[in-house]
């Protein structure tokens, strides 16, 4: 029986009405005030919605692992990112979810993760090379730019092998790209919407998704039609059969999961990596160890899977950077029941915000919780950190199902850049916040780009 008996603080409907439109460009200060004046949890609006927004661990190990039956994923989810992307892992819900879940989740194991390793090596490997001819044209570019591409050619080839050439390439990132900002306007201004139809965004929009749909559909249908096995995710996703009826996915499945796994996997990444470059750029000291670890585990060799678990530090940047910058920033739910929390009644139908940022930078589980600190992620300094006081990869059974694959690559991407490369940050450039559906930097990462000089036996200098 429930027996809530606390009342949520409330931020009054006035207070997010005057400035609607910058909290709809950017609500994390808005969230971060909230949290700072009323606690961590308590109702607002964002826009016309009436959410529940909470970062204590305690509540949201609740939501997501401890009653997770109970709650679903948000319309925007559902309806709006699932008319994007198809009805895939990332969208759907219940014993719908559970079947995919189950049939994708062997492709992620991490023996078969070993597999994908050296097409993450040999991504990176071509990529430096091309950034080498690159820099000595010209040093400056922007790093989020340049991890959205390689992490979108690994992604790409982990899961369709060698079928979309650089042009193809180009034109669905640029697609996903335009959609997100779709995803996100509807998100947080859904009123806008007979505007954008009016205006023809709409028909626009629909346009470019149907293209993504020529496209991939396109590989499927090549592939299914081909013999010859190719050991990539594709081949996996469409050798898997379901359990009870012993059949694969149809087309329009495998298209589905297979838009997920290709904006789910890369965007994250690429975020992260860009935001890791910007803060390594800032912390000399962070770089030198990063260098040092890299030529005491590799030497001149190229990363290899058994390599992973000993690039410690590492993959302590890597959390640590995406401890400040959750790319992920936010997960939403819906209360299927009424529910209570610690005293708070959670009402049936109710939206939840789950503000991943806000329990990243709360001072009651980190001390000094803006400084950039990658000793927090030793094992030692772990020991006393709460269940859920760090989830950038969310957390229960919808725990991301490439978190192994995303923080394998990104050891191996930035172990391998960092070696050959330096990057500074171009003065003058402002860094700042974009949470979109996930964390960007406002105007990227513009970067100076040397090739980084190495005295023979790989010791950089
Ligand atoms: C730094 C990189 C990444 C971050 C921070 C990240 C974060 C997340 C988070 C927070 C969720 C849970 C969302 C929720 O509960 O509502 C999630 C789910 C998911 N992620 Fe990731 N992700 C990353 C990389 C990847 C990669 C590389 C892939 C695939 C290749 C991937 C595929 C997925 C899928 C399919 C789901 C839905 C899983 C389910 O509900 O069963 N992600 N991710």
């Amino acid at each position: 029986m429930l027996t809530a008996t606390k009342t949520l603080p409330h931020v009054p409907i006035w207070r997010t009405l005057y400035r609607v439109n910058k909290i709809a460009d950017n609500p994390i200060p808005f969230l971060n005030e909230g949290t700072k004046h009323l606690g961590d949890i308590f109702t607002s609006y964002i826009g016309p919605r009436k959410v529940i927004v909470t970062s204590n661990p305690e509540y949201i190990q609740h939501i997501l692992q401890k009653n997770n039956k109970n709650y679903h994923k948000s319309k925007v989810v559902k309806e709006v990112l699932g008319s994007q992307l198809g009805q895939g892992l990332l969208t759907i819900d219940g014993d719908y979810w559970l079947k995919q879940r189950r049939l994708i989740q062997p492709g992620f194991y991490k023996q078969r993760l070993a597999e994908l390793i050296s097409i993450m090596t040999a991504e990176t490997n071509d990529f430096c090379n091309e950034l080498t001819r690159q820099v000595a044209q010209n040093p400056a570019d922007d790093v989020l730019k340049l991890m959205m591409q390689l992490t979108f050619r690994i992604v790409n080839k982990a899961l369709f092998s060698t079928a979309l050439d650089n042009d193809k390439l180009h034109r669905v990132d640029y697609i996903i790209t335009n959609l997100q900002k779709y995803v996100i306007t509807m998100a947080r201004q859904p009123y806008l919407y007979p505007w954008l139809k009016l205006s023809g965004k709409v028909a626009f929009y629909e346009s470019l998704r149907r293209e993504t749909d020529d496209i991939v559909y396109g590989i499927i249908k090549e592939r299914r039609e081909q013999k010859s096995a190719y050991n990539d995710l594709l081949d996996m996703l469409i050798n898997s059969r379901y359990e009870d009826t012993g059949e694969g996915m149809n087309n329009k499945q495998l298209r589905d999961e297979s838009m997920i796994l290709i904006v789910a996997g890369h965007e994250t990444s690429a975020n992260a990596l860009a935001w890791a470059l910007y803060l390594i750029s800032q912390h000399p000291e962070v770089e030198q160890k990063l260098l040092e670890e890299a030529a005491t585990v590799l030497g001149n060799r190229t990363p290899a899977f058994e390599d992973l678990p000993n690039l410690q530090y590492t993959r302590q940047v890597i959390q640590e950077t995406m401890r400040l910058y959750p790319p992920a920033w936010i997960i939403d739910r819906t209360a299927l029941e009424d529910d209570e929390v610690d005293g708070y009644k959670i009402p049936k139908d109710c939206i939840l915000l789950l503000f991943i940022y806000g329990t990243h930078h709360s001072p009651k589980y980190w001390k000094d919780p803006e400084t950039f600190n990658p000793d927090r992620f030793s094992k030692e300094n772990l020991k006393d950190l709460p269940n859920y006081a760090y989830f950038p990869f969310g957390g229960g059974p919808r725990l991301c199902i490439g978190n192994n694959f995303a923080l394998f690559e990104m050891q191996i991407v930035l172990a391998t850049l960092l070696r050959q490369f330096t990057f500074s940050l171009q003065p003058g450039q402002t860094i700042d916040l974009q949470p979109l559906v996930t964390l960007r930097p406002r105007y990227g990462v513009q970067m100076n780009i040397a090739k980084r000089i190495m005295a023979t036996g790989g010791q950089q200098v």
